[in-house]
């Protein structure tokens, strides 16, 4: 489906992100077939670049960060839609750029402007649309974290209602753009099966679990002033629970979903510091731009609680970290074990946890369900088996869209399904307030393990679901 013809505004053009993500995303959808009709990408950021300046900058970012196969033809059309202003011109050289780019589409042309800033500066960013007029009718794509806590997340949110109504704002959380976390849906509501066994009669409590092998790498200055609960709970690991632990929307459309999700948030306990985890991996005080001395969390475990009719007692563990000893998405949930015990004591009963419905937010979307089973033989000795479903062994396999992809391409659509609101933001800052007024002390794990030994006593008498065994 093609959106309207548009005029996309890149603030921060030429950063990490943009970079990574976003100018390879925007190709990859045209490659695709995906973008508008007729389009113009207006990058701006501090750097003093021409047009042709960016097009290089583009074109090595998409030859270092491209997933998929660049077709020569498709580059040169897509490059020729690129212009570049320079943000030191002020609002009144951003409006002359935009009108320009706007006159070489008809007048219907929709703006969407993509504020891929570091937090401080999206205040000023928001401002510097109103002042230049560039807030009518357009729509505005805003990057995590959106405050730091409920004071600044209402400062920000007050600051954008300013310039933008709600509706004009999607507030993006890629994990959201992922086809597993999508899938999650998809699996509750499309099908008799699950929906009713998903509530504290059958669940025992659920795992979401994303350790990361990768470091901090260049963004210490960043990381420093933000830690993995900001980084990665508040945001990314906080949404997805609320698609598991959402009751069923009305419809499956924006306002109902949202307000089934925020419901989550707002039935949530506030965290205890008790219930939580926090850690640092050795050496992250010797990483480029952070403080010998930080106290910033790079790991961080908790028990979080839904205190509502079908969650209550059903504890949430989530646990997130840098330099870990594997990387992993997962999300698990464990089913209560059978109320006898028939099976005779060394039959291998319940020596592997409980059966677990597991999702893997990884691009091959699996999920996977253990549940014990003969094994085969004279005498009755059980052993885990599961059953399998994998993007990888499906044709969908290559068609994929990335997370960022799939957003950007919902928001020239004007689709909020997977973007987050205000509101659920603001509450989950709430939530957040007894632990970062007190958060537990750190404690220092290695590189390359899987972090704080406390992380197996706030679980215990469970076990975290990574690293796989069955
Ligand atoms: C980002 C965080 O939002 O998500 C990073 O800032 C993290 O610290 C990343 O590594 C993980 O995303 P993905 O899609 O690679 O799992």
């Amino acid at each position: 489906m093609n959106p309207k013809p548009h005029v996309i505004v890149l603030f921060g053009a030429t950063g990490d992100l943009a970079r990574r993500k976003l100018l390879p995303g925007l190709l990859r959808l045209f490659q695709a077939g995906l973008m508008p009709v007729d389009f113009r990408i207006v990058g701006t950021s501090l750097d003093d670049l021409d047009e042709d300046g960016f097009r290089r900058i583009a074109r090595a970012a998409i030859d270092e960060f491209s997933r998929t196969h660049v077709y020569e033809q498709s580059w040169e059309a897509f490059a020729r839609r690129l212009r570049y202003v320079s943000g030191s011109g002020g609002p009144s050289a951003l409006h002359a750029a935009v009108h320009a780019a706007r006159g070489e589409l008809d007048d219907s042309a929709a703006l969407l402007h993509y504020l891929s800033v570091p937090p401080k500066a999206a205040k000023a960013v928001v401002q510097e649309l109103g002042e230049a007029g560039l807030n009518r009718d357009a729509r505005v794509v805003m990057e995590k974290p959106f405050g730091t806590d409920l004071a600044s997340a209402r400062e920000l949110n007050a600051a954008v209602h300013e310039v933008f109504r709600e509706h004009q704002v999607f507030r993006i959380d890629h994990f959201l753009g992922k086809e597993a976390a999508q899938n999650i849906l998809a699996l509750r509501f499309a099908n008799g099966l699950f929906e009713p066994i998903w509530n504290r009669q059958h669940i025992d409590h659920v795992l979401i679990e994303v350790p990361e092998t990768l470091s901090i790498g260049m963004r210490g200055s960043f990381y420093e002033a933000t830690g993995a609960y900001r980084d990665m709970v508040v945001t990314h690991l906080f949404q997805v629970m609320a698609f598991m632990a959402m009751e069923p929307p009305t419809a499956l459309e924006p306002r109902a979903i949202t307000e089934e999700k925020n419901k989550v948030f707002r039935s949530m306990k506030p965290l205890v510091p008790a219930d939580v985890v926090r850690g640092q991996y050795a050496g992250y005080r010797d990483e480029p731009g952070v403080a010998a001395d930080s106290e910033t969390e790079t790991f961080v475990a908790l028990r979080a609680e839904i205190d509502n009719w079908r969650w209550a007692g059903v504890p949430f563990y989530l646990r997130t970290g840098k330099r870990m000893a594997e990387s992993g998405r997962i999300i698990s949930i464990a089913y209560h074990e059978p109320p006898q015990g028939m099976f005779p004591r060394g039959s291998g009963v319940g020596s592997y946890g409980p059966d677990h419905l597991t999702f893997d937010l990884d691009e091959a979307s699996r999920v996977s369900l253990s549940f014990y089973g003969k094994r085969p033989g004279p005498g009755m000795r059980l052993e885990k088996a599961s059953m399998q479903f994998s993007l990888d062994e499906t044709t969908y396999g290559h068609d994929v869209l990335e997370a960022y992809e799939r957003l950007i391409h919902d928001a020239m659509m004007g689709d909020h399904t997977l973007f987050t609101t205000a509101d659920g933001i603001e509450r989950l800052w709430e939530v957040s307030a007894p632990l970062l007024e007190s958060p537990p002390p750190l404690e220092i794990y290695p590189q390359g393990s899987w972090g704080p030994e406390s992380q197996h006593k706030l679980i215990a008498p469970h076990r975290w679901r990574l690293p796989f065994e069955r």
